[in-house]
């Protein structure tokens, strides 16, 4: 399945992996307010009983993942409208956040502002050698506006978060795996292979599991630890009513492949 639109690019491959490429690569992947609808409209396709069974984030051309939100469009927006675009980014990055699915940012080059932003709602990031990671608002006398205030320090720590957002100094995909905020780095011409073999192998696994451990995850982070334990423990009990889950242990007992079927 494939569907054109202007800003984006989306597929769903047969293995069940679906891509989605922002498709601006002139402006470098630049987040405007039509990019960010498509991308909604695309997660609203995937929330609601699509066959995808992950989705790989990346960007076009082998320059940049997204070079952030569009500086142009911004640049004539009042403080009323700036609020509603980065409520709509908001938007946008809560929804990819809680799609059951997983979520995995391939950042193939520049992942600046909006697109670092659009990386950490990703629950995985893998870079190729190219990749620069940065917030580099305060450049341009802004901050960041699509959540890299809260998600970037929830995964690298409150002190490197401060030092990208303040010094506003890009990151290379090294540093990027050393802070924790890339899983690999690899070739460019190795990164996509590497995010779609990770969907797969996630894929492959019960897919009600995958998506009460994705949330029990996101939940539990912003929750106190007694709250999350609660909810990994009425999760994990929920799970023993699927077939899924009945399934998974006696595959295992008879030393077999699981065929789970997300029920
Ligand atoms: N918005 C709009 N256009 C952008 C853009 C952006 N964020 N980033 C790049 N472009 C455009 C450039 O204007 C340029 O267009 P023209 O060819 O028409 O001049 C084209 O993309 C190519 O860019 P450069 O010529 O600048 O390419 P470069 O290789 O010299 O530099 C770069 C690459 C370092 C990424 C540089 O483009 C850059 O610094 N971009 C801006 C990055 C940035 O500040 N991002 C944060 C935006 S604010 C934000 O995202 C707020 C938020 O949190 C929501």
């Amino acid at each position: 399945m494939a569907t054109a639109l202007e800003n984006v690019l989306f597929h769903i491959a047969e293995d069940g992996i679906a891509v989605l490429t922002v498709n601006r690569p002139k402006q470098l992947n630049a987040l405007d307010v039509r990019t960010l609808e498509e991308i909604e409209g695309v997660l609203a396709t995937l929330a609601t009983g699509s066959p995808a069974r992950a989705l790989v984030l990346t960007g076009a051309g082998d320059k940049a993942f997204v070079a952030g939100a569009d500086i142009a469009a911004m640049s004539r927006l009042g403080p009323v409208e700036a609020r509603l675009f980065a409520e709509l980014g908001h938007r946008v990055l809560e929804r990819l956040e809680a799609l059951p699915i997983p979520t995995i940012a391939a950042v193939n080059g520049f992942a600046l502002g909006g697109g670092c932003e659009l990386a950490l709602a990703c629950d995985l990031v893998y870079a190729s050698e190219r990749a620069r990671f940065g917030q580099p608002e305060v450049a341009l006398g802004l901050i960041p506006g699509f959540g890299g205030t809260q998600r970037l320090a929830r995964r690298v720590g409150l002190g490197r978060a401060l030092e990208m957002i303040l010094t506003g100094d890009p990151i290379d995909g090294k540093k990027a795996k050393e802070i924790g905020l890339a899983l690999e780095v690899v070739p460019p011409e190795e990164l996509l292979e590497l995010a779609r073999a990770q969907a797969r192998k996630i894929a492959s696994r019960g897919p009600l599991a995958v998506a009460q451990a994705k949330r029990a995850v996101h939940a539990g982070a912003d929750a106190d630890l007694r709250v999350a334990n609660e909810l990994e423990r009425q999760a994990f009990a929920a799970l023993f009513g699927t077939q899924d889950a009945k399934e998974g242990m006696k595959a295992f007992l008879e030393k077999r492949a699981a065929a789970f079927k997300g029920a």
